[in-house]
C-alpha cells in the first residue's frame, strides 16, 4: 500500500493566511496541520508517502519534512502540481509513484479523530470510501444509502438536500485508480472529480462504503481551521498521534532550538 498526501491548491478561502504560506502547514493547535493526515498514514503502517503540493509555497513542505523520517524507514516524495485540476488528478500525477501497488489518498486539510490503521492494513481490491453524518453536506461528495446502508450513488456537492452523509477525504483504492482516472471527464467546474472514480467502482459493484464514528474536520475555512485547533486541544488528539511522528517532530524542535542557541 502506498500512500498520497494531496496538498495542492491556493487555498483562496484562506487568505490572507495563505498569502504566506500553505493551508496545510498552517498549525492546529501544536502542529502543522499536515501531521494529521500523515499520522493517518504512518499509524496504518505505509512507508512510502507522495505528498503532492503546489508550487508557491513548496519550498516550505520540504523544510519541514525533507528530512524528519531519516531515522525511521518511511519514505516521502514531493512532487508539484502545477494547477489544481481535480482530487482525481492526484492519481495520473503520482502514476510513477503508485507503480502496481494500490494506495491510500488522504486530503491535506482533513483531521479525523478515528484510527483508519485497520481498514487501510485489511483492504484487498476494489475501492473504501467512508461516510460521515454532517449538517452542511452541500460543501461535500455526498452518499446516498438505501433502508439497508447500501450505497445507491454518489454526488459531488448536490444543491438539493439527498443525504446527510458526507464523504470525508480518505480513500483507499485498488491500482486500477490510475487508469480510472485518466478516464474522468471534466466536470462543469472543469475538475477531474474524485465522485467519478468512487461511482466507476460503484457501478462495478466494488466499493465498500464504511461509517466514521469519530470527529472529522475539514480545515479549510476560518471557523473550521479554529474549530480544529480547539477540538484537537480539549480531545489532546495529539496523544494518539503515532509514536514514530510524535518523536519526529520532538527531535526536529530540539534540533532547530540548538541551531537558535549557536546563531545566538
Ligand atoms: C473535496 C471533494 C469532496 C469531498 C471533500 C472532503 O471537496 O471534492 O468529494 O467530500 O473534498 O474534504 P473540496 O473540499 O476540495 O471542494
Amino acid at each position: 500500500m502506498k500512500g498520497i498526501i494531496l496538498s495542492g491548491g491556493s487555498a483562496t478561502r484562506l487568505f490572507p493566511l495563505t498569502a504566506t504560506t500553505s493551508k496545510q502547514l498552517l498549525p492546529v493547535y501544536d502542529r502543522q496541520m499536515i501531521f494529521y493526515p500523515l499520522n493517518v498514514l504512518v499509524k496504518a503502517g505505509i512507508k512510502d508517502i507522495l505528498i503532492i503540493v503546489a508550487p508557491e509555497h513548496s519550498g516550505h513542505f520540504l523544510n519541514l519534512l525533507g528530512s524528519i523520517f531519516d531515522k525511521n524507514d518511511i519514505r516521502l516524495e514531493f512532487k508539484v502540481q502545477k494547477n489544481p485540476r481535480g482530487l482525481a488528478d492526484a492519481f495520473i500525477v503520482g502514476e510513477n509513484f503508485i507503480g502496481q501497488d494500490n494506495v491510500t489518498m488522504i486530503l491535506g486539510d482533513n483531521i479525523f479523530e478515528d484510527d483508519f490503521s485497520d481498514e487501510i492494513k485489511n483492504f484487498k481490491s476494489g475501492a473504501k470510501v467512508f461516510a460521515v453524518k454532517v449538517p452542511d453536506p452541500e460543501r461535500s461528495g455526498v452518499v446516498v444509502f438505501d433502508d439497508q446502508m447500501k450505497a445507491l450513488k454518489i454526488v459531488e456537492k448536490p444543491k438539493d438536500r439527498i443525504s446527510d452523509y458526507a464523504i470525508p477525504g480518505l480513500y483507499i483504492y485498488d491500482n486500477r485508480v490510475v487508469k480510472v482516472a485518466k478516464q474522468v471527464k471534466p466536470s462543469a467546474r472543469g475538475e477531474i472529480e474524485i465522485v467519478d472514480i468512487h461511482n466507476w467502482y460503484l457501478d462495478k459493484g466494488e466499493l465498500a462504503v464504511g461509517l466514521v464514528k469519530g470527529k472529522w474536520l475539514d480545515a479549510g475555512t476560518f471557523d473550521s481551521l479554529l474549530e480544529a485547533g480547539v477540538y484537537v486541544k480539549e480531545k489532546k488528539l495529539y496523544e494518539k498521534f503515532d509514536p514514530i511522528i510524535n518523536r519526529a517532530i520532538e527531535e526536529f524542535n530540539e534540533e532547530l532550538k540548538i541551531i537558535c542557541k549557536k546563531r545566538l
